[in-house]
C-alpha cells in the first residue's frame, strides 16, 4: 500500500506559522511519527507553494495507467477555496483523494467555508490538528 501526502501553500511553515491555529509541531517531525506508526504503508510526501506544481505532482502519482500510489491525502491550503484547476485535476485522477485540513475551516472566516475540492474528493477530514492526516490514512486503509 502506498499513500501520497500532498501539502499546498504555506504548509511548509507548519510549527512556526500561526501556532495557535496550526500547532507548534513541524510536518517533518509529524511525518516521521506517521511512518513509524504505519510501517507497512509506504508514505510519500510532496509540498509546493505553486498551484501548477501541485497539479503536475498529482497527475504524476495519480493519473497514469499505473498510478504510483493507492490514494492521496491532500491539504491544498488556501487553494482549496478558489481553485477550479485543482478541482478539474482531482476529478480526473484514478486514485481516491481525501481532502484534509488541520483547522476546522467551518469555524473560521466565511471565505474558508467553501471548497472546490470537496465535491470531487472521496471524503473530507478537518479540524483535528495534524491528526487529520492520520485519520485520512485510516480512511484510505
Ligand atoms: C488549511 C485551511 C486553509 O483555509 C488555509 O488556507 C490553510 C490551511 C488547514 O489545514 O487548516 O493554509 O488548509
Amino acid at each position: 500500500m502506498k499513500i501520497e501526502i500532498v501539502n499546498g501553500p504555506n504548509l511548509n511553515l507548519l510549527g512556526q506559522r500561526e501556532p495557535g491555529i496550526y500547532g507548534s509541531e513541524s510536518f517533518e517531525v509529524y511525518l516521521k511519527q506517521l511512518r513509524q506508526r504505519y510501517p507497512d504503508v509506504e508514505i510519500g510526501y510532496y509540498q509546493s507553494n505553486v498551484e501548477g506544481e501541485l497539479i503536475n505532482h498529482l497527475q504524476e502519482v495519480g493519473f497514469t495507467n499505473n498510478p504510483l500510489c493507492d490514494g492521496i491525502v491532500f491539504n491544498a491550503g488556501a487553494y482549496t477555496h478558489p481553485s477550479i484547476a485543482l478541482h478539474d485535476c482531482i476529478r480526473s485522477l484514478r486514485v481516491p483523494v481525501i481532502e484534509v485540513h488541520i483547522s476546522n475551516v467551518h469555524q473560521r472566516e466565511e471565505f474558508r467555508h467553501h471548497s472546490y475540492l470537496s465535491p470531487v474528493c472521496k471524503g473530507v477530514i478537518c479540524g483535528f490538528g495534524l491528526d487529520s492526516y492520520r485519520l485520512a490514512i485510516e480512511a484510505l486503509l
